[in-house]
């Protein structure tokens, strides 16, 4: 993200890791899994162990929101998509992330699914989604009649361990009049594949070279919308820059 200029970019839609290896609970700690054995992120991402000290990590997070804010126009928006937790009796609710952030709203993604095997907890069914923005951001024409709780069933066919499903980034970037749109943490790539799509331009970062394949490959499968260009002919936009 260092490389890219101050205000040059429209949107950032992005999950970071959620650091979840570094918990109290449900086995998730030690990496011996327990009740969680088959979960996806056991292991951990293939070149991100998603094991820091907490203070450490929050830190990590707020140093790439701060460059995430540096590259935004001053019609830009974030949405950073996180996960509340109660660990060791605290809530973890990132406000040692954001602090200090514009944040606008917080949108509720509400998810379907999972098996809980902890007879002490209701099942976990959400995660949140920060909207921190730039002064002069702006919906799309009507996408304000959403409300802040959206419901989108998590993806299930896709290698990466946590991928974003589609149907979500697409609700995100068709809100906005974004063109171009970056996701700092791309894993597979969803937040391209959708930009493309969507006839939107995209930046990603990703640190796993496999995860960059993947979303090369995906991106390559995706067809492009068409747009119009000056003389009026269409054009395939292929969303690489
Ligand atoms: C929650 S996943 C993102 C998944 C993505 N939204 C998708 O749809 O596939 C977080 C990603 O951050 C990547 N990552 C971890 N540390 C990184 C770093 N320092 N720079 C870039 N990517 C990193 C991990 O490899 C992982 O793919």
């Amino acid at each position: 993200m260092k490389e890219i200029p101050d205000a040059s970019i429209d949107l950032v839609v992005t999950s970071p890791p959620y650091n979840l290896k570094n918990s109290t609970g449900n086995g998730m700690k030690d990496g011996r899994g327990g009740k969680w054995s088959n979960a996806a992120l056991i292991k951990g991402y293939s070149h991100h162990d998603d094991n820091m000290p907490h203070d450490e990590y929050a830190k990590w997070q707020r140093d790439c929101l701060t460059e995430m804010f540096r590259v935004l126009k001053e019609d830009g928006a974030i949405f950073y998509n996180h996960k509340w937790r109660v660990q060791a009796g605290l809530l973890q609710d990132r406000q040692d992330i954001v602090h200090g952030f514009p944040i606008r709203q917080i949108i509720i993604w509400r998810r379907k699914g999972g098996i809980n095997f902890n007879p002490g907890y209701f099942l976990p069914t959400y995660e949140v989604i920060y909207l921190i923005t730039k002064p002069k951001f702006k919906l799309a024409a009507k996408a304000n009649s959403y409300g802040d709780v959206w419901e989108f069933t998590q993806e299930m066919k896709n290698e990466h361990p946590a991928p974003f499903p589609e149907a979500l980034i697409d609700r995100i970037i068709s809100s906005t009049n974004a063109q171009l749109i970056l996701d700092p943490f791309m894993g597979s790539g969803t937040t391209a594949v959708v930009a493309k799509k969507l006839g939107r331009s995209y930046i990603g970062i990703e640190i796993s070279p496999g995860y960059c394949a993947l979303a090369e490959k995906r991106i390559k499968q995706t067809q492009g919308s068409f747009r119009y260009n000056d003389f009026n002919e269409p054009t395939l936009f292929s969303g690489q820059l």
